[in-house]
């Protein structure tokens, strides 16, 4: 078996224990509690997103609204997409109730067991993160279409309770998806101040879901270990990782992302200039307007959201050769202080009718913020969490003038974007931007993903829990 991590005995007996003890984990946790993170009235106050440092108090786990979509945003994420290969809805059900313990006591800075312990067992946590506490990190759950059906197939019974707002993803102008990168039937968004907060945590709960070595015929029945797990085939398996990050600036601040352009400026729950003034208009909405799943939505929606991911990688090679003055007119606001082309601070309102003294528009038909803007689409309005991802070098054959091909960044956004409705946010707004962003000379969209977030999770319950009710 050559180089196999289970070719040795104690590669095995690693391998087979790590079911047992996730599983053992998971009765132990129902039994006294565990991750006692402070339960929550919810965490629906409307919050801007930016400010990357936090002070690492845990972030409460239960609540209205699951954790990681109004949080301030940490500097770290690891995205993790997976498909399901449970036979049974009751395997997906377990799969859930374990991550959903688990995830609460990781939020509250808990190891998984002790990872110096009992000398004959794997130990039941990897240990890697030990001692860092919870670095706000936050585990945020969600289900993609192939939940509901795959290949034809109502593999769970749960085909008829897909939501009509999870739509398949329509093929955009200039999409170059990768199926590395894209698609998915449940998710997780682990974000924390520390990379390695985030990594332990997908870590954890993707080995809880795999199937463990003895059900691939890496051994026999394990002595001691009680069925099913002693042969376990596993519910969900990784599909795809991505790991991102923002400068960890002062608290309050807007990230920057690879362009150099601070990004999340025009956000939901920003207090609008209006509304600062002494109005009330909230230009930029609410959370409860634009986020939030409201009664529209099947009761375990009510209070989640939608999440929108795009891998966009950006040639950064190229963008780094273009005039300060054209980066400008391709996003329509000021690169170091983020105020709109139109004049103004970072949250001054974007004037989309302003001419300058040749009769054009100051933001040009074709700026990304034009483009974005919730009064080019219908009113349209998305909440951003994106974050800036570097996976090194790759061969790459840039797709617009001058064509460069050759070694470049494998880099650019993590796009993550959440919503009430994908139909009438992501993909309203994209539709045109597709079409007509100059940024579209310097991005590709290489990978794609959509999934319900169903909302808060409540003491005792499991994510998701009233979908799987009869
Ligand atoms: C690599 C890709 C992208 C980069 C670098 C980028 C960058 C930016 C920047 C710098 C801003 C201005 C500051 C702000 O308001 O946050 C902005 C605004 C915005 N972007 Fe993007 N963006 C990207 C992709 C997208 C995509 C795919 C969408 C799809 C819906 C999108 C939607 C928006 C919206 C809605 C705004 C706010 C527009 C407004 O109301 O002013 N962006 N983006």
């Amino acid at each position: 078996m050559g180089g196999c991590p289970f070719s040795s005995r104690r590669g095995f007996l690693g391998a087979a224990g790590s079911v047992l003890a996730a599983s053992a984990f998971a009765e132990r946790a129902v039994a006294d509690g565990a991750g006692t993170a402070a339960p929550s009235a919810g965490n629906s106050a409307p919050r801007t997103v930016g400010g990357t440092s936090g002070n690492g108090a845990p972030i409460p786990f239960h609540g209205r609204h699951q954790a990681g979509i109004d949080t301030p945003q940490q500097t770290h994420v690891l995205f993790a997409s997976f498909d399901l290969v449970a036979k049974r809805a009751e395997d997906v059900v377990r799969v859930l109730r374990d991550w959903t313990l688990a995830a609460r006591r990781l939020a509250a800075g808990g190891a998984l067991g002790n990872a110096g312990g009992d000398p004959t067992v794997p130990p039941p946590d990897s240990g890697d993160a030990l001692g860092l506490g919870p670095r706000r990190l936050t585990l945020t759950f969600g289900f993609g279409p192939g939940l509901f059906e795959k290949d034809g197939k109502d593999r769970y019974g749960l085909k008829a309770k897909r939501p009509a707002a999870l739509v398949d993803l329509p093929r955009f102008n200039g999409d170059q998806l990768d199926p590395a990168h894209t698609g998915g039937d449940l998710c997780i968004q682990a974000c924390a101040d520390d990379g390695a907060v985030a990594f332990h945590a997908i870590r954890e709960l993707a080995r809880m879901a795999a199937p463990n070595d003895a059900a691939n015929g890496y051994g026999g029945k394990q002595a001691g270990v009680a069925a099913p797990y002693d042969a376990h085939q596993g519910a969900a398996v990784l599909r795809w990782i991505q790991a991102g990050f923002l400068p960890g600036g002062p608290s309050g601040e807007t990230p920057r992302n690879l362009l150099g352009f601070k990004d999340g400026t025009e956000n939901p729950g920003r207090p609008h200039p209006a509304a600062r003034a002494g109005g009330k208009l909230a230009g930029n909405g609410t959370f409860e307007d634009v986020v939030w799943v409201g009664e529209e939505g099947p009761e375990w929606m009510q209070g989640g959201s939608y999440l929108v991911v795009r891998r966009i990688r950006i040639a950064l090679q190229h963008w780094d050769n273009v005039a300060l003055d054209f980066q400008e007119q391709v996003i329509g606001r000021r690169k170091l202080g983020g105020g709109p082309l139109t004049g103004g601070g970072e949250f001054a309102p974007l004037d989309l009718d302003a001419t300058d003294k040749d009769g054009n528009l100051v933001i040009g038909d074709n700026a990304h913020v034009r483009l974005g803007a919730a009064s080019s689409n219908g009113g349209a309005r998305i909440l951003r969490r994106s974050y800036s991802y570097n996976d090194g070098l790759a061969m790459i054959a840039e797709r617009w003038p001058p064509w460069r091909q050759g070694l470049e960044y494998e880099a650019g956004l993590l796009f993550i974007a959440f919503q009430r409705d994908p139909r009438t946010g992501f993909i309203r707004i994209f539709e045109n931007m597709a079409k007509l962003d100059l940024l579209n000379q310097f991005t590709t969209h290489v990978g794609s993903g959509i999934f319900a977030c169903p909302r808060g999770i409540a003491k005792g319950e499991f994510v998701g829990k009233e979908l799987f009710a009869a």
